[in-house]
């Protein structure tokens, strides 16, 4: 039997935050960057029906029969409506490199993906801001009430600097700064521990706005250090969020093992990046002594480290 010929492709990156999580919920500024190296893509083939095939899930979902909280289902639906087209006779085969639950905005990127390809095969262009506002309403069937900033920054694929309810500012990043990405291997479910959050904040919002503003400040700081590729200084600001991240009640001991060995091992600085409690931490890092650092970190428990920079070439 013949392959079938694909229709259309696209792929969308991960993410990760580099200041801000948490606090970002509640209108304070973050600041996010892509994770080019691992990547969701799905492609299009002709069917008799609509469905989306997630092969990394085993699970094919018919579009046109599944449940409104279908978050694969979803991002079909909303993005023929947003193209006024009609569902489609075609087959979405979805695969992704970005593990789940790890903080790496994995369904985020897979909704774009989908859309992405989707509008391709239609012959349609969308603007970033369409396609995040699209894939904003499917990542609230998967996180409650979430910021946005992971539609956004997989939508525009740059690092940003985002408010939740504006639209993202790009900015200068003065000099390549490399980071690794270390995945805990502890699923981070970012709807708990949002909630979570939420909770202790109605149980003691002053404390939790005093530290939702040090996390805002920290950003401020950290972009400033960003634009004039002060490593030093970025380093010591992640170590300061992660104080904050802490005692906001969203690391772990296992996050905390990590964190220290990075710095232990030469990084100028560790964090958690995106929910917390698990997911991954992120280190700064020279690049002579990534090597050994990554090493420290898998010896103290990550899965897996994956290195990535931001640049001033943006790539
Ligand atoms: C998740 O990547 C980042 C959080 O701040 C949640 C959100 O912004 O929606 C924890």
């Amino acid at each position: 039997m013949m392959a079938a010929q694909v229709i259309a492709w696209a792929q969308a990156p991960g993410k990760i935050i580099l200041f801000g999580e948490h606090a970002v919920v509640y209108g304070r500024p973050a600041i996010a960057a892509p994770l080019q190296q691992v990547q969701a893509r799905a492609e299009i083939f002709p069917d008799e029906t609509c469905v989306v095939e997630a092969v990394d899930l085993g699970r094919e979902v018919l579009v046109a029969q599944a449940a409104a909280d279908d978050p694969l289902a979803q991002v079909v639906r909303l993005t023929c409506a947003a193209l006024h087209q009609p569902l489609p006779s075609w087959r979405i085969r979805v695969t992704s490199q970005i593990p789940m639950a790890a903080g790496m905005g994995s369904g985020a990127a897979v909704s774009t993906a989908i859309l992405r390809a989707l509008a391709r095969a239609f012959g349609k262009k969308m603007t970033a801001a369409e396609v995040s506002a699209v894939v904003y309403e499917v990542e609230k069937i998967y996180h409650g009430s979430p910021s946005g900033i992971d539609n956004t920054v997989i939508a525009y694929e740059q690092p940003v600097w985002f408010v939740r309810g504006q639209e993202p500012e790009p900015f200068v990043v003065g000099k390549r700064i490399h980071f690794l990405v270390a995945d805990s291997g502890v699923p981070s479910p970012t709807r708990e521990v949002v909630e979570d959050v939420n909770r202790a904040w109605k149980q003691d919002e002053s404390r939790y706005e005093t530290l939702f503003d040090a996390a805002g400040e920290i950003a401020y700081q950290a972009r400033a250090a960003i634009e004039q590729g002060d490593v030093a200084t970025l380093g010591m600001l992640m170590d300061v969020n992660q104080q904050v991240l802490a005692e906001m009640g969203v690391s772990s001991p296992l996050v905390e093992r990590l964190v220290r060995a990075a710095r232990n091992a030469g990084a100028l600085g560790a964090k958690l990046s995106g929910a917390g409690r698990g997911g991954n931490v992120i280190a700064l890092v020279q690049p002579v002594y990534a090597g050994q650092i990554a090493e420290a970190m898998r010896k103290a428990g990550a899965v897996s480290v994956i290195p990535t920079t931001i640049s001033p070439e943006g790539r």
